[in-house]
């Protein structure tokens, strides 16, 4: 059932390409620069007018709900604010009549998830759930919703419910976008085109395997792990360092890379590895100058580039290369060899990569 791969957690990994896609396909076709989501268009006046959007989910869905947060509000301009589930039901929130709450949820079971949407929906929110499981209690719960198509998920670190969920939530942001008029229409375009391509570039990235796991040789031994983005980049940093420990125990954190000089860079010396994603986007000038002051302490980089990058490969002591693509589009290119290397490190450190100690599937309690 593994399909030949010694754990769930490879297999699903590498079906990340047909996942993605799975969860694209009859709600993009660019060419005729068609996007379609029914629940959505239920909704449309409510999305249209929505005040702000409020993102309610826990761990690997709480990244996925960052990279939203980022993406709707630079390209749909309407407010949007993403909160821990645990925090939010506890902490008496404002919510308005006018505010959408989207939960996101692999399982749909997250006992804290569950309980923040019914918080938001006693106070007259409309309630839009991204979940895996079809027929789940979350999916039940809500007002309406996508679905991502990644797919049963075994493994407990989640990896294509992640890209998955981050598909949708692109595609949510992007038919947003055309319904608010924030987007050029050829801007638009380009971006469904792009957006097709992407499984066949996660192929690419996971032809990386072989390199990753040299790398992962390495740094097996290590007992801490930086990892840096800006931007799209950040909450992949904090979805590189959640992989890590969870499956291999080595303590890890994530940070934006410009935090770094308000405290974790007092951590950096020769024993440290960070792991920098550093892609060509807008922020890419600043992220070089945080490799350089990782460098300048001894810090060992690991580097996750665009092909072709000439510039980091002078100054990193290991390079990744990822395939070329839209701003946008990044994390889904970008996460893939962070899950690689902590796959490849908690099977060189002897762990139970889909059954690691402490942890569910799905956390059913509070
Ligand atoms: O099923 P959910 O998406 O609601 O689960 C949320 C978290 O418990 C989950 O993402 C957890 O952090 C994973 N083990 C991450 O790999």
């Amino acid at each position: 059932e593994k399909g030949g791969y010694p754990h769930f957690m490879l297999k699903e990994i590498f079906e990340q390409p047909r996942s993605i896609m799975d969860s694209m396909r009859g709600r993009l076709v660019a060419e005729n620069t068609q996007l379609t989501m029914s629940s959505i268009r239920e909704y449309e006046n409510r999305f249209k007018n929505a005040n702000r959007i409020l993102i309610v989910a826990c761990g690997t869905s709480w990244h996925a709900g960052l990279v939203a947060e980022y993406l709707i509000e630079e390209l749909a301009r309407i407010p949007v604010e993403v909160e821990y589930a645990s925090e939010f039901r506890y902490r008496n929130p404002i919510i308005n009549e006018g505010d959408i709450v989207i939960a996101i949820s692999q399982s749909g079971e997250t006992a804290d998830t569950l309980a923040a949407l019914e918080l938001a929906k006693s106070k007259g929110a409309l309630i839009f759930g991204v979940c895996n499981v079809v027929g789940s209690s979350i999916a039940r719960a809500t007002d309406a919703g996508a679905y991502t198509h990644a797919g049963p998920e075994i493994g407990v670190a989640s990896t294509k419910a992640f890209t998955a969920q981050v598909t949708v939530l692109t595609l949510i942001a992007m038919m947003l976008a055309e319904k608010r008029g924030t987007m050029e229409k050829s801007a638009l375009h380009q971006l469904m085109l792009e957006m097709e391509q992407i499984p066949a570039k996660v192929e690419k990235a996971l032809q990386l395997d072989k390199e990753i796991q040299a790398i992962a040789e390495i740094f097996k031994d290590s007992s801490n792990f930086i990892y840096l983005g800006r931007g799209l980049n950040f909450p992949v940093a904090l979805e590189g360092a959640l992989k890590l420990k969870e499956i291999s125990y080595i303590h890890a954190e994530g940070y934006p890379a410009a935090e770094m000089k308000h405290g974790p860079i007092a951590l950096i010396d020769e024993n440290m590895p960070v792991v920098v994603i550093a892609t060509k986007d807008n922020s890419y000038e600043k992220v070089v100058s945080n490799i350089q002051e990782v460098r300048a302490r001894k810090g060992r980089v690991i580097a996750i580039v665009t092909e072709g990058d000439t510039v980091i490969p002078e100054m990193a002591e290991f390079v990744i290369e990822v395939p070329e693509a839209h701003e946008a589009l990044v994390p889904l290119l970008s996460v893939i060899p962070l899950q690689l290397l902590s796959y490849h490190i908690a099977v060189m450190r002897g762990c139970n990569v889909d059954q690691p100690r402490n942890l569910a599937k799905s956390v059913t309690v509070e």
